[in-house]
């Protein structure tokens, strides 16, 4: 049987990840996977998940099962911190899942099942995982205009005359915050406008939210999201852990869906449970547990926060460094675009040519799409970039 298996299709940004382990070169650049690293390239664990995990390992007396939904308290602290008052009363399905990825796949999976033939429509472009975890469960993908690569910002235009020819019933993806891959973000204003459309067009929102606090704040970066919940019947949000705690390796996210009505409640929350068992039985605990702890805890969450905002405050700088040394270098504003996007990524706009010579010829690790990793940069090698996007005539 397994004779007959066809080789899996590669994940850009996985293949790229092995590509960087297997360069002899010590001055190569890994601005690939979406992984935090701080100037000497560390991926530290946060100072509050260590102090939180020495707890849990003190005063746990059982590794048994939980629920099929996962403790309750992580998805009460988690859906606080990501809908704040905007959390609706008595219509939260809640269940945690293994990371952003487990979210948005068993997001889907609801939608398959509550409506089969909905089609998800995905901003263009999205990070890759969307588009590959729906097509292999089946499920129909159109896109919506997103990404200037002409001006580095969002086409918004081109966007709302997309969104609005969306049929009731279908699904718009969007992201939260620090859009991945291109680092351009919707203002509030604009959210505003594509909440006020979906509410009048009834399409569904999918919100897909992993990196909140690597923007501009915890608040500031779920604004739209906020927004957006109040002003639409039902809607799906898939929010991760793994960056903004560090605890990629835990597996730790949460799938929200926001019933039309208390009455539906019971149902929803019930399907989440059920997929949970279906796909994995019962979620990761160990960090949910983690976050719950620190974001419960007044002083361990004052700690968590203050290193978020360092983190996020050093990926700020990189950005303003990195467009300062391409301004001298161009003698213009070009590239003005990479201070003002947000998050851990920007697309640079490079061909997959010109992407190719900046790891050929300076050890420089991008996604073929010129997605770049800001938080893979250190004062050091800001100007190496610098100077290799110059070389490849971007
Ligand atoms: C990324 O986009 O690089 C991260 O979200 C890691 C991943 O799983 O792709």
């Amino acid at each position: 049987m397994l004779e007959t298996l066809q080789p899996a299709k590669p994940d850009a940004i996985l293949a790229l990840m092995e590509a960087f382990k297997a360069d002899p070169r010590d001055t190569k650049i890994d601005l690939g996977v979406g992984v935090y690293r701080d100037a000497d390239g560390r991926t530290p664990v946060m100072r509050a998940v260590k102090a939180a995990e020495a707890r849990l390992v003190e005063r746990q007396d059982t590794k048994s099962y939980v629920g099929l939904a996962g403790d309750p308290a992580f998805s009460d602290a988690l859906s606080a911190l990501v809908l704040g008052d905007a959390r609706p009363a008595g219509r939260l399905a809640m269940v945690a899942t293994p990371g952003g990825t487990g979210a948005v796949r068993q997001g889907l999976d609801l939608i398959l099942q509550a409506a089969p033939g909905a089609t998800l429509w995905l901003p263009d472009p999205t990070w890759p995982n969307h588009p590959a975890i729906a097509s292999h469960i089946g499920m129909p993908v159109r896109r919506y205009r997103y990404f200037d690569d002409a001006t580095g910002g969002v086409d918004f235009d081109g966007m709302m005359a997309d969104l609005r020819g969306v049929p009731a019933g279908d699904v718009v993806l969007l992201h939260g915050c620090c859009h991945n891959p291109s680092g351009a973000d919707l203002s509030l204003p604009q959210w505003r406008e594509v909440a006020a459309l979906l509410g009048e067009t009834g399409a569904t929102p999918f919100v897909d939210i992993a990196y909140q606090g690597f923007g501009d704040g915890l608040e500031e970066d779920a604004a739209g999201l906020r927004h957006l919940i109040g002003a639409v019947p039902e809607a799906i949000v898939a929010a991760s852990c793994s960056k903004n705690f560090g605890i990629y390796r835990e597996r730790t996210g949460l799938l929200m869906a926001m019933a039309p009505s208390a009455d539906r409640l019971k149902v929803t929350q019930g399907a989440l449970a059920a997929l949970n068992r279906l796909n994995y039985s019962f979620p990761p605990d160990h960090g949910a547990r983690v976050v719950t702890e620190i974001l419960s805890d007044a002083e361990l969450r004052a700690d968590w926060e203050g290193e978020l905002s360092s983190i996020r405050n050093g990926m700020l700088d990189l950005r303003r460094q990195l467009a300062e040394a391409l301004r001298t270098r161009t003698g213009s504003d070009r590239f003005g675009f990479l201070a003002a996007h947000r998050g851990m990524f920007s697309r640079l706009g490079a061909s997959p040519e010109q992407v190719e010579t900046m790891r050929r010829d300076h050890g420089v690790y991008m996604v073929g799409d010129s997605r770049l990793n800001i938080a893979g940069l250190n004062a050091r090698t800001v100007p190496v970039l610098a100077d290799a996007i110059v070389a490849a005539g971007v």
